[in-house]
């Protein structure tokens, strides 16, 4: 387990922490020292999720963004320097997503989704730079992604497309970004259960069973589980590791491969 310092000192700002993961990664970082701001469109919502981690003893604040404005971003950015006095860990955690074979997905539909998890992720590590240069502790960049993007995805092939963008994104930025003390991975998670995610993709088509069956480990896994590895990427844990992706995923991957 880790100590209770160990994102002591860290400021952090993960969007969509309003909800499932990224909620998850806020709550966790606080309890672990961080300051966390919580960005995402649904102003209420991030409000309640602040509320519950300051009523638990940390230190969280909101920011009304939608990342697909780059300004809005780029003050949300500002906004978390100003009141927390710095910015050590971006975590790109925002994501739109529906199932929708291509043939039927128009244009539209393709623009909405890569505009929210590919433009909007390049949007916050754009503005974030100057802040994570800056940062006594060393900048840190995760973004939350999954291996649909490296293995294609049918029926989602604008959000394989934008995950794949940020994969490629992230290594590109781990080498311009080094020099800079920046380091910068994602994390790719399997199902994870109790997630918008999950209930989108397998729950609602009745795939739910058949997606845990086709893990190595049989389940889906839970938000704690990517939690967990967003705090050994961001602490000084990680301090070596630069331009991974950290697959936290019960073996999907590998099955899929495999069998
Ligand atoms: C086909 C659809 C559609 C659907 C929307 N569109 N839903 N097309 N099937 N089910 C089309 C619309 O018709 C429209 O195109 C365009 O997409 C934009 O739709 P809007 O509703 O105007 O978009 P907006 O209000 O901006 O909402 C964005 C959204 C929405 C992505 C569509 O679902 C959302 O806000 N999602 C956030 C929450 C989320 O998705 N969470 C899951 C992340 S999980 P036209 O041409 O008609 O104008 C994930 C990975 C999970 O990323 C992995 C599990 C293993
Ligand atoms: P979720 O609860 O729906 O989280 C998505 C978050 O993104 C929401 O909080 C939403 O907040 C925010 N968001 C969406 N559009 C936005 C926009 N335009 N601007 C700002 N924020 C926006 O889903 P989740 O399942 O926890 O997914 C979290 C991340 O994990 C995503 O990157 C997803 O691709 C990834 N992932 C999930 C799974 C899984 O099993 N669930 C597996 C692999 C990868 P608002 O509505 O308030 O804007």
């Amino acid at each position: 387990m880790f100590t209770h310092d160990t994102l002591q000192g860290r400021v952090a700002l993960i969007t969509g922490g309003g909800s499932g993961i990224g909620l998850e990664i806020a709550t966790t970082y606080a309890r672990l020292g961080a300051s966390v701001m919580l960005a995402g469109r649904n102003e209420e919502r991030l409000q309640a999720a602040a509320q519950s981690i300051t009523q638990a003893g940390g230190a969280a604040a909101v920011c009304k963004t939608d990342v697909r404005n780059y300004d809005e971003v780029k003050h949300t950015i500002e906004t978390t320097v100003d009141r927390f006095g710095s910015l050590d860990i971006l975590v790109n955690n925002a994501a739109g997503n529906f199932i929708c074979p291509t043939a039927g997905l128009t244009p539209n539909g393709w623009r909405t989704v890569i505009d929210i998890d590919l433009n909007g992720t390049f949007y916050g590590c754009h503005a974030a730079y100057p802040h994570l240069k800056a940062s006594t502790h060393g900048g840190c960049i995760i973004s939350i992604i999954t291996m649909l993007g490296v293995s294609g995805w049918p029926g989602a092939a604008h959000a394989a497309s934008a995950k794949a963008g940020i994969l490629a994104l992230s290594r590109t930025l781990a080498v311009e970004w080094g020099g800079d003390g920046i380091r910068v991975n994602t994390i790719s998670p399997g199902p994870i259960g109790d997630t918008e995610g999950v209930k989108r993709m397998y729950i609602d088509s009745g795939l739910g069973e058949l997606e845990e069956k086709k893990t190595a480990l049989g389940r889906f896994g839970r938000k704690q589980d990517i939690a967990n590895a967003a705090v050994y990427l961001a602490s000084d844990l990680g301090a070596y590791v630069t331009g991974d992706n950290l697959i936290v995923d019960g073996g999907r991957w590998l099955k899929y491969v495999a069998q």
